[in-house]
């Protein structure tokens, strides 16, 4: 495998411009020296995101993400960091021979070849004399072979020894075969965990591979689908289906519909509605939520017209509404999934359903008016009550006006009185914009780190004093910077970003939004540095203190004082 040095990397990211790729995805307006842009990295409808033309790094100051081009386009578009500095490369015209597949940041390969070995085994099968009958069902069901093919559905046969014979010969690590899920070994040995099912891959968000749902098709008693189990690649509570291949049609449309079950995404997707993702009927999570919400800012939940997906809807909306996405609702008639509803209604009315959903809030006063009788006082009161609960947990000034005079409406209550009802304290949401805290001790450290980002003196004076940072994220981010200037003999933000391990990133978007003066002079850096030692002293003071308080032994806790003793007159010589 080719790896790319850090020179080339530098290379192709000099070869375009931060501002034009950003733009790409999200439009920017110049305001000074700096473009401004709605951050897509935390829900907000304020220009928190900046791109730095000069630096070459985009940072946002609300949630904090940051970066160089590489690090936008991994974020963006969910990929691997070489995977986004090819796709850069290929934005510049620049040829770059890596194999993207073969990276470290993909956990274990080799799960991922048993998955293509396998996938290739069970799209072959269908297409043989044994998916004759597979395919007879499929076609009952309305999914044609364009819809095979697209969806790359397959067929695992009944003879359950099949795929593990062919793994087996192919030299696997019996551990890699047995996480894969696919194969399973018991006192009969090896044998496939799917056998006589219609196989719908399960793709991750780069189009891989990584699971299966197997259908039956005949009328045997087991259950309807059975899953892959979980492993490293796979786990349920995260798993969006569809998600590659509805991307770009969210992205274009801006609006993503989340259904419950892969069938309806199908059934969906041939008729032309394609912006469509499911879960795989397992509970919504804020992972879900996590991940949708970067296909799109608008949601709308399409699940089951029955009782439980009305339930399912409501559960779902409430995980939105934890960060700030205020879904719209579709709820289709007779108990109907998307899937019948469709086959029954036809395209026309289903498109009709989908370009009228309905907010949130109506959906959720119809929820909770259900097994009511609002000329009952106690229901009235109990209504009221839970509207009341769920106002509290939107955002919306507008909807909330509108649901209360609607709720006032209904229940001949004022609206004032209602209001009056709401809480008036600031609901608790994922995701909200954090503001960095500063305290000296923060300030010194994060003022230190920001100049030495920019400076060469800067990271010489750290070097020559050996400061200690008391924040382990922190002291890692300046061993970092002082480590790239050792080996580079320069000091360039965006080149170092692409050299950053991942889970410091954060540390600099942190240090971006603090807008600090780009100049500085040497009292203010010597200022830092006493402030760090300052609190050095004192934690070390304290570390003491709690030891001496403890000691039984009177000559221990009196050197213990006297070192303290110590440290308290250093620091009053520090300052
Ligand atoms: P549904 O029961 O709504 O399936 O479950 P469906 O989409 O209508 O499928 P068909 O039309 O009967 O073929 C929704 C999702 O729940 C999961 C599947 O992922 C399915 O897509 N499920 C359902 C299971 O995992 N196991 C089951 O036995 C049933
Ligand atoms: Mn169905």
């Amino acid at each position: 495998m080719k790896t790319l040095s850090q020179e080339q990397i530098n290379e192709i990211r000099n070869s375009v411009d931060i501002v034009d790729v950003v733009s790409k995805y999200i439009p920017l307006t110049k305001k000074g020296k700096n473009y401004f842009g709605v951050c897509p990295f935390h829900e907000d409808s304020d220009p928190s995101l900046s791109v730095s033309p000069d630096k070459q790094i985009f940072s946002c100051f609300s949630c904090h993400t940051a970066g160089n081009v590489f690090n936008f386009i991994k974020e963006y578009e969910h990929v691997s960091f070489i995977e986004a500095v090819k796709m850069v490369a290929d934005m510049a015209g620049i040829s770059v021979n890596i194999d993207t597949k073969n990276t470290k940041t993909i956990k274990n390969n080799d799960i991922y070849k048993i998955y293509d070995i396998g996938q290739k085994f069970y799209l072959n099968n269908i297409n043989t004399s044994y998916g004759k009958e597979a395919k007879e069902y499929l076609y009952k069901r309305k999914i044609n072979d364009d819809l095979i093919k697209e969806f790359e559905v397959g067929l695992a046969i009944k003879n359950s020894k099949a795929l593990s014979t062919l793994l087996e010969k192919k030299g696997f690590k019996e551990k890699d075969l047995i996480d894969s899920g696919l194969i399973v070994k018991d006192e009969r040995g090896f044998h496939d965990f799917f056998y006589d099912r219609i196989m719908f891959p399960l793709h991750d968000i780069n189009n891989k591979v990584i699971g299966y749902s197997g259908r039956i098709y005949t009328n045997i008693d087991a259950p309807k689908y059975i899953n892959s189990k979980e492993h490293v690649l796979f786990r349920k509570g995260e798993f969006v289906y569809n998600y590659a291949r509805a991307k770009n049609e969210c992205r274009m449309k801006n609006t993503v519909i989340i259904m419950e079950g892969f069938m309806d995404v199908i059934r969906a997707h041939s008729v032309g509605v394609k912006n469509v993702v499911a879960t795989l009927g397992t509970a919504f999570t804020k992972e879900h939520a996590n991940i949708i919400r970067r296909l799109a800012s608008n949601i709308i939940i399409c699940f089951d017209g029955d009782k439980a997906g009305s339930k399912a809807t409501m559960a779902c909306s409430d995980i939105l509404l934890q960060y700030n996405i205020i879904p719209k609702i579709v709820r289709l008639e007779e108990d109907l999934d998307p899937d019948e509803y469709i086959l029954k209604y036809g395209k026309d009315r289903f498109l009709d359903k989908i370009n009228n959903p309905i907010s949130v809030m109506d959906f959720k006063l119809n929820y909770l008016k259900k097994n009511k009788d609002l000329t009952q006082t106690v229901d009235k009161a109990k209504y009221a009550k839970e509207v009341i609960e769920q106002l509290n947990s939107i955002d919306d000034d507008i909807l909330r006006e509108i649901t209360l005079k609607k709720l006032s409406k209904e229940t001949d209550l004022d609206v004032e009185f209602l209001k009056d009802k709401l809480t008036k304290k600031e609901v608790t949401k994922i995701n909200k914009p954090k503001t960095v805290q500063t305290n000296k001790y923060d300030m010194a450290q994060l003022g230190l780190l920001f100049y030495m980002l920019r400076s060469a003196d800067v990271i010489k004076m750290f070097d020559n004093r050996t400061i200690y940072f008391p924040t382990k994220e922190y002291r890692m981010l300046a061993h970092e910077i002082s480590y790239f200037y050792k080996n580079n003999n320069y000091i360039n933000e965006a080149d170092f970003l692409s050299d950053l391990d991942s889970e410091l990133v954060p540390v600099v978007g942190k240090i971006e939004s603090l807008n600090l003066n780009e100049n500085y002079s040497n009292n203010l850096i010597i200022d830092y540095f006493n402030a760090i030692e300052e609190k050095n002293i004192n934690d070390e003071c304290d570390r003491l203190t709690k030891l001496m308080n403890e000691e039984t032994d009177l000559e221990k806790k009196a050197k213990l004082g006297q070192r303290i003793l110590e440290l308290v007159v250093r620091r009053e010589k520090n300052v």
